[in-house]
């Protein structure tokens, strides 16, 4: 029924859509995808991809009442919390919807690993994931300097000391970079422009390619192949039935961090005392902390360095035509020590008492 009260005729609607779908070619997204590219392994790809689209929603309404100068941007983010419309409930998706977008992340990376999906043609998305992985923790660290409160400002004094280790390349880290704008305030440009440009850049890639292969065929259909067996059956649903289905999950996620946010607000600690270390990083970088505390900072250069240079020669060591787990046992072995390590050494982080790393100022 039109808004006129006049019946259109069924054969109208399909001019219609047909008169849209001429504009829009949105019946390009009828493709074909296999049916186990609508399992839960299979689209955590795209439910962290949700995840971003809920963190610039909320963040650009976070930015309309941050201050990022030194002064005043722990004072805004108290306004946030408590007069700001809808700032507290807004800052805690923000805040709980990035932790869960980098454990999708990383349980995404788990999966491509298990199933072998790095192997020829995709090593180069597997770089270009890689990148996103860097971004992904780019953002996080630069949001959390932005609270401006002790562990903000202790992780910016990260921060600097890292640039300074780095010497020359390490410029732009440094709060003498320029004099006419406190670092805080080309943290917060990174935050909000230059880490979202180059992950908006490396998401396209990163499509255009998934599009180019097609998702992967599920590892045993992939070594039957390789055995001279037959080819797998590809059709399953259509991509825009996947992209509802992503669409879904992302919702959940949605309602999810909601409900979190309302019971667990994200916090804020007490103004930042200069020169003191009372404070651990978030859960994603503890696995870096032990070894500062037994290395010192320059630690935090080499061994996050070490972790992605291993991740990136995954695809170039493990050149073997299967992709089933138990035909790559010794690749799977050697992810899983790496990955119990990892887990390890967050809980081994949790428990120790912090330590002083950096020199004091900036
Ligand atoms: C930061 C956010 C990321 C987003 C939003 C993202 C998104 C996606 C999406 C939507 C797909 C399609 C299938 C699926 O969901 O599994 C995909 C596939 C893929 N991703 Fe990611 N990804 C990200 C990070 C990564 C990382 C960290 C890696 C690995 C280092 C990676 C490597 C790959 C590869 C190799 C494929 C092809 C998999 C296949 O064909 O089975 N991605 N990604």
């Amino acid at each position: 029924m039109a808004a006129s009260g006049v019946v259109i005729p069924g054969g109208q609607w399909s001019r219609r859509w047909a008169s849209i779908d001429e504009r829009l070619g949105l019946s390009g997204l009828a493709y074909p995808v296999p049916r186990h590219a609508n399992s839960i392994g299979y689209i955590l790809g795209g439910i962290s991809f949700f995840g971003f689209l809920i963190l610039a929603a909320t963040g650009v309404w976070l930015a309309q009442f941050y201050d990022p100068m030194d002064a005043t941007a722990r004072e805004s983010v108290v306004y946030i919390m408590n007069v700001a419309p809808l700032g507290d409930v807004v800052r805690g998706v923000h805040f709980w919807v990035a932790n869960i977008v980098m454990a999708t992340v990383l349980l995404h990376l788990g999966r491509i690993f298990v199933t072998g999906a790095y192997k020829r043609p995709r090593e180069a998305n597997w770089l270009i994931g890689l990148g996103l992985l860097g971004v992904t923790l780019g953002l996080i660290f630069t949001g959390t300097v932005l609270k401006w409160d002790q562990e903000g400002y202790e992780a910016l004094g990260h921060n600097v000391e890292a640039g300074d280790l780095l010497g020359a390349i390490g410029f732009w880290f440094s709060g003498t970079f320029t004099a006419s704008l406190p670092i805080l305030g080309r943290l917060y440009m990174a935050h909000i422009v230059i880490l979202p440009a180059i992950g908006t850049f490396l998401l396209i890639a990163h499509f255009l390619l998934v599009k180019r292969h097609g998702i992967s065929v599920l590892p045993a259909d992939a070594d039957a192949a390789v055995d001279g067996g037959p080819a797998p059956e590809k059709r399953g649903s259509t991509f825009a039935a996947h992209a509802v289905r992503m669409a879904g999950f992302g919702l959940l996620m949605l309602a999810i961090a909601t409900v979190l946010a309302l019971i667990l607000p994200a916090g804020l600690g007490g103004r930042p005392v200069p020169g003191t270390e009372t404070t651990k990083p978030p859960w994603m970088f503890l696995p870096f902390y032990p070894f500062e505390d037994w290395f010192g900072l320059p630690a935090l250069l080499v061994v996050p360095t070490i972790v992605f240079g291993m991740l990136a020669l995954v695809p170039f060591v493990d050149r073997g035509p299967y992709r089933s787990p138990r035909r790559r046992r010794a690749f799977i072995a050697a992810g899983a020590v790496v990955a119990i390590a990892l887990m390890g050494l967050i809980v081994y982080a949790l428990v120790t008492v912090p330590q002083a790393h950096i020199g004091g100022g900036m």
